[in-house]
């Protein structure tokens, strides 16, 4: 049987996976009634720590019609996506699958349904190499990655739905590098092979890695190495949050960068994990990764402004901390 409309009633895709899962965490202690609708290709059933869980694959686009109908959320948020920048490199068509067709079935599901709002995570990737740092909104979208063409497409597929139906609205969110952990450890990165900077130094301190590859130190920057905008993913989970609440108050479809506005390197970001961790690991330098921009740092203004976004860990000592906190507990599951 269909349930009745309430305002904080949410499904979330990709809700197991390592950001969803922090935000069904925060939507679920602001009182929302979340349902994860997930594959579990890459995501932790484990990680959905609020709400109800269902498999299920956004290819199924029947499937899905039907939890989104007899559920009858308010909005959607989603997160199911393939995520690699350099995968997407060497397997363009499983990004163009995972990011834009699987998004163009939801949005589909979504019309079928009558859900009128959507909260999308895009991604600083749609920019590519930006001509003007920090990089705001209207700066024009040049990915150099299918990984930010798959995402850049999909924003165009909301904008025009937005612009043909004035009953869907959307928010699109574009994360800058996200990192960190639960504060409280109770949710952190998992996933089987980590390709991520923060997340790879870490597990090289613990010896799961032999050494952590820094992948070119030739760019056009003070210290040759890539520099890019870390935010906390407590921070980004609480700016899905405040973009909820502007939907629900009524406003238009807009987007948001979302970062710190300010950058750190590689070379930084090995030092701080070298000083968080007490770890003096074996770094090695190497080539530069293909589809990889010099520098990414995020004009974060607007989301400041127009949805109040207070950000509480714009540190990047305490994003490496909470995430070897993470990685830590990781390493001796009984605890968990
Ligand atoms: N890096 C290394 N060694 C590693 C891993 C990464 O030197 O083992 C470097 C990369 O070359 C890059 C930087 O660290 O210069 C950050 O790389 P990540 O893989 O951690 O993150 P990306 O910048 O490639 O991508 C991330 C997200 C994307 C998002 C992008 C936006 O995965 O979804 O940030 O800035 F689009």
């Amino acid at each position: 049987m269909n349930r009745p409309f309430s305002p904080t009633r949410v499904v979330v895709t990709g809700g197991a996976g390592y950001i969803g899962s922090h935000v069904v965490l925060a939507l679920g202690e602001a009182g929302y009634d979340v349902l994860t609708y997930d594959n579990l290709s890459t995501g932790n059933r484990d990680a959905i720590l609020s709400g109800e869980l269902v498999v299920g694959d956004l290819a199924d686009r029947d499937h899905l019609t039907r939890v989104l109908t007899e559920f009858n959320p308010a909005a959607v948020l989603h997160f199911a996506a393939s995520i690699e920048v350099g995968e997407s490199v060497t397997d363009p068509l499983k990004y163009y699958r995972n990011n834009s067709a699987n998004a163009l079935n939801l949005l589909e599901a979504l019309r079928s349904s009558g859900t009128g709002k959507m909260i999308f995570s895009s991604t600083a990737a749609v920019y590519g190499n930006p001509v003007q740092l920090p990089v705001t909104e209207d700066a024009p979208l040049q990915p150099i990655n299918p990984y930010g063409a798959s995402k850049m497409m999909t924003e165009r597929f909301l904008a025009d739905l937005a612009r043909a139906n004035t009953d869907f609205r959307y928010v699109a969110l574009r994360y800058f590098n996200v990192a960190g952990a639960d504060p409280e450890a109770r949710l952190g990165q998992d996933y089987a092979n980590p390709t991520h900077l923060i997340t790879r130094a870490l597990k090289t301190a613990l010896g799961i890695f032999p050494k952590l590859q820094v992948f070119g130190t030739d760019y056009p920057t003070a210290d040759g190495t890539c520099i890019r905008d870390y935010i906390h993913v407590a921070d980004l989970a609480q700016a899905h949050l405040d973009a909820l609440n502007y939907l629900t108050a009524g406003h238009s479809s807009t987007v948001f960068n979302c970062g710190y506005g300010h950058g750190f390197s590689v070379s930084d970001v090995v030092a701080v994990a070298k000083k968080v961790t007490g770890i003096d690991f074996p770094v090695e330098e190497t080539a530069r990764r293909e589809g990889d921009p010099a520098e990414l740092i995020a004009g974060c203004g607007k989301i400041r402004k127009q949805l109040d976004w207070q950000p509480r860990f714009d540190d990047l000592e305490v994003i490496l901390r909470t995430a070897w906190e993470w990685e830590k507990k990781l390493m001796r599951p009984s605890t968990l």
